[in-house]
């Protein structure tokens, strides 16, 4: 502590000197700093006070004594991106540069990883792999915005963090491409040859505070090989550079030279292979005999052409002490570079060099489509954080109030601003966006007329409840072809609500609006659903309509959703006293001529094995022998498997009823034909994308029925693919739900004890022993990866050397866009890959590791639903399109269900759908 007081001192001595010096267009910004201060450089740096993410920690790394150092801000590891805002000034080049020193700033010696990037576009992926190490990137760009944003997201491992943010302005062209409207240049080596010591040369020495790194500098696999005979020279004389942006006088006054006749070196070049800009400087900063003459080539094997032109500096720069820069504006270079400068035969001294720079082609990413939109809504709310969250809206990844298509210039397709405050009216803005599917405008305070969306023909869900909204409905919201929602209600909206939107097939909701009455039209008083029966597209309709009913069912008529088995089950009421209808109890003798002595057995789980058997009526069941004794008090088994008897669901394996004889604890169920969803995925035939797509809604209905139609809800805690079970019919349905008391290790305890499947298991609930419903979901996302790929949950050799675990690799590729590079190659590509994105995406956010950011099980159900949609879309052009698909999809389908099509169907609609095995 006290040796650092000089320092201080020394710094506010050089502050008032270094005021006048600094260059106009630097921005220093020492990230999680608290107030400003000048270096011993003559930088100024100022603190990122304003920003309103992330947090500031101060930091302590062995002789790392400056100032900007010895703090950080680091942001949370989730599914937003944390911006910087620069102001800069447009048709200007600059340099920025982004430093990383992570000095175990959260104490948890995990290095982090994660992304950066410029704009929409990917800058680098900063891994950290020394705690005391400073990570740079730096690249060199053309403004063509007033504004230019650096952000941090996607960090896998650890927090993403940063030490300090530069910005430099060049006043030239030495920079100037014609690839710079499309390419940054991003830095790979800027090397000083022959420097005195290890310090870099910078500032002051370098106007734009260029950091030319010393030759003499011990890094790994930088600049090995070096030729035998090579000696440093070095002059004080002064050095022309012609240009301010070349490189400074003081990198040019040194040099190596090869007395032996040849310089050789190897560097890694980050970044590469690629195309790059490379140049090499030269000045001749030796005294030469009269006889002398020095003459060289660039060696680079593998190019000969490179290597014809040859180099006498003198002559080239006219003159000693003169720059001469030769170099490639566009060179395909490696990765591992290896160069010799030669001499050529007719000279009489070695090669000399004083210095090189080679950065690397960074092709820019075009923004998201909506940009000019959406920055002039943001414009209206100045100081709303939610408007101040910069970068690209949607790249690398959303706002967090946004959700984008995954088009390669994404447009915005969900906008979410329920309770933000928000006065005046609607922005007109809004109606722009063109792939606006849905709009939530909920509990703010805005007034004004309903504007004119018709412009948004993707619209689907429209919230504008609670609001002041005056006025009348706009009857061009009947034209929105696929409005399915429309919530308008508490407003004070006045008229009629037009009829053609009451006979739309739509939920729509406009109570609590005094002035607001019903038309002419049918149906109910608030909440209208009406069934469809028109036109050719009957088969999507149905889907859509059944959605809407299942909608209604939850939220209205939850009785309606159990089967019509009985009353709704609340287990709460039924725990403690009697059961009213307990479940069937089977004999031992019964289950022993059922199964014929426990002859066959087709299967074993986490609770026992499991037995296939036949009773007297027919009817063919599974027995589930429980391999745990200690479940002892008869009553309390009794109690449980009551429970389970009351949970009815037709996409619930059924149970039957239970048995316990002889100190053997049984439960019966139907028996599902078709075995484990693992078994299809892995072995076997395979599936294609539609019937898995409906597997995976067959098997969410399951769970969203545990989640939302039981009380107190039921938490499967082990959702597998070996838990998800195909009937006769290949439907699916999930079994071993409500078992987790059955799991005994120590009776009282059970809930405390992580349960679940290695690959399936939410590492929030392991970490924090919390279950929610948000564990489910995260075992849902493992298993709608394997559906997309095929492979298992975990696995040594499907994902590459360094990851065993399908999540990380998905991970990777869906959001690098290779979203082919996991599509299950038995698919062989007969599959919509809208659907399959919009799949992708879902799993991805529920694989998220924080539970909260997950969604739950009826919007993971949705999503599956519009892709069912949109497969059936995309399936029938394909029928159109080509007789050859439609006869090999038609052929898989029946081979795979041994059902016919319009069967199929039949059996979609959940209005006639039957109780599965009574
Ligand atoms: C550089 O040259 C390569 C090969 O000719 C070309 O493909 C590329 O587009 C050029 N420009 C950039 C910036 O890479
Ligand atoms: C909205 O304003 C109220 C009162 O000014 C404030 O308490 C609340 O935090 C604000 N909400 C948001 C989301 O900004």
């Amino acid at each position: 502590m006290k040796s650092t007081l000089p320092l201080l001192s020394l710094s506010l001595l050089l502050l008032t000197a270094a005021v006048t010096a600094q260059m106009p267009g630097f921005v220093s910004l020492d990230c999680g700093g608290t107030g400003n201060f000048t270096d011993e450089l003559g930088l100024k740096w100022t603190p990122d006070d304003q920003l309103k993410y992330g947090q500031s920690t101060h930091i302590s790394v062995a002789n790392e004594t400056r100032k900007q150092y010895q703090t950080l801000r680091s942001f949370p590891a989730d599914n937003r991106k944390y911006c910087y805002t620069l102001k800069v000034m447009s048709r200007t080049r600059y340099l920025i540069r982004a430093t990383f020193l992570y000095g175990n700033f959260d104490k948890s010696n995990v290095y982090p990883k994660f992304d950066i990037s410029l704009g929409a576009t990917h800058w680098a992926t900063i891994v950290i792999s020394d705690a005391n190490t400073i990570e740079v990137q730096e690249l060199i760009f053309l403004a063509l915005d007033p504004t230019v944003s650096v952000c941090l997201s996607n960090a896998p491992t650890g927090q993403p963090f940063i030490s300090t943010l530069e910005l430099r302005q060049f006043n030239g062209s030495v920079y100037m491409t014609q690839y710079e409207n499309q390419y940054y240049l991003s830095l790979s080596a800027r090397i000083n040859f022959g420097a005195d010591s290890e310090a870099p040369v910078r500032y002051p020495d370098d106007p734009f505070d260029r950091i030319w790194e010393s030759d003499s500098l011990k890094k790994a696999n930088y600049l090995v090989d070096v030729a035998a005979g090579t000696e440093k020279v070095s002059t004080q004389m002064p050095i022309d550079i012609g240009n301010s942006e070349r490189p400074p006088q003081k990198v040019m006054q040194t040099a190596v030279v090869g007395r032996s006749g040849s310089l050789t070196y190897r560097l890694n070049l980050d970044g590469f292979p690629g195309s790059g800009w490379a140049f090499t400087y030269f000045a001749e900063i030796e005294d030469l005999g009269p006889t002398d003459r020095r003459k060289f080539r660039l060696v680079l094997p593998d190019m000969p052409d490179v290597s014809k032109p040859v180099v006498n500096i003198e002559e080239n720069a006219h003159g000693k002490y003169r720059l001469y820069e030769p170099g490639y504006v566009n060179i395909s270079l490696p990765f591992v570079l290896s160069f010799r400068f030669g001499k050529t035969s007719d000279s009489s001294m070695g090669p000399l060099l004083n210095a090189m720079e080679i950065n690397k082609y960074l092709k820019k990413t075009d923004g998201s489509a909506d940009v000019s939109i959406v920055s002039s809504v943001i414009a209206l709310y100045p100081s709303a954080d939610w408007a101040q969250e910069g970068g690209d809206p949607c790249l690398p990844v959303p706002w967090s109030w946004l959700q984008c298509s995954s088009d390669p210039q994404p447009k915005i397709i969900k906008i979410k601003l329920s309770a933000k405050n928000l006065t005046g009216g609607i922005p007109l803005d809004l109606t722009r966006f063109t792939g606006l599917a849905e709009l939530w405008l909920d509990g703010n305070s805005l007034t004004g007329s309903i504007p004119d969306f018709s412009g948004c023909t993707d619209l689907k869900i429209i919230h504008l409840e609670n609001n002041q909204l005056t006025g009348e409905l706009p009857s061009s919201l009947v034209k929105l072809p696929n409005l399915r929602e429309l919530y308008v209600q508490n407003n004070k909206l006045s008229g009629k609500v037009p009829s053609d939107l009451l006979n739309k097939n739509i939920v729509l909701n406009y109570t609590g609006n005094i002035d607001l009455h019903k038309g002419a039209g049918r149906g109910g008083h608030d909440k209208i659903i009406i069934g469809s029966s028109i036109g050719a597209a009957v088969l999507l309709i149905a889907t859509i309509a059944s959605c809407l009913l299942m909608y209604k069912g939850k939220k209205y008529n939850k009785q309606d959703q159990f089967e019509r088995t009985g009353p709704a089950p609340s287990l709460g009421s039924s725990l403690g006293g009697v059961a009213k209808e307990a479940a069937h109890c089977f004999t031992l003798s019964e289950i022993e001529d059922a199964t014929k002595k426990f002859q066959r057995k087709v299967g074993s789980g986490g609770f026992g094995a499991v037995y296939h058997g036949t009773l007297k009526d027919g009817r063919e069941i599974a027995v589930k022998v429980l391999n745990s004794n200690s479940y002892q008090g008869k009553r309390e088994f009794t109690n449980e498997v009551t429970l389970l008897s009351r949970i009815h669901h037709r996409n619930l394996v059924q149970f039957l009823g239970y048995c316990q004889e002889e100190g053997k604890s049984m439960l019966v169920y139907e028996f599902m034909h078709n075995g484990t969803l693992k078994e299809h995925l892995h072995g076997r035939q395979s599936i294609n994308w539609i019937k898995r797509l409906e597997i995976a809604e067959d098997a969410a209905k399951g769970i969203e029925y545990l989640h939302t139609g039981c009380t107190p809800s039921i938490i499967h805690r082990d959702l597998k693919t070996t838990n998800i079970l195909l009937d006769k019919n290949m439907r699916a349905k999930v079994s071993d739900f409500g078992l987790s008391k059955f799991a005994v290790e120590g009776a009282s305890h059970v809930s405390s004890i992580v349960r679940g499947t290695v690959g399936y298991l939410d590492p929030e609930y392991y970490i924090c022993q919390q279950l929610t419903e948000k564990s489910d979901v995260y075992s849902f996302g493992v298993i709608l990866l394997e559906l997309i790929s095929g492979h298992d949950a975990i696995s040594n050799e499907s994902f590459g050397s360094d990851c065993r675990n399908i999540v990380q690799w998905a991970k990777l590729h869906i959001e690098s866009g290779d979203i082919a590079g996991i599509i299950d190659t038995s698919l062989d590509g007969e599959c919509d890959l809208q659907s399959m994105w919009k799949i992708a995406e879902k799993a991805l956010l529920c694989v998220q590791p924080h539970g909260n950011a997950r969604p739950s099980m009826p919007e993971v159900l949705k999503d599956i639903q519009d892709a069912i949609s949109m497969e059936k879309e995309a399936d029938k052009l394909r029928r159109g399109n080509s007789d050859e698909i439609s006869r090999n999809s038609g052929q898989s389908l029946s081979l795979n269900m041994e059902l016919g099509e319009s069967q199929h169907y039949v059996a979609m609609d959940e209005s006639i759908a039957q109780p599965t095995a009574r």
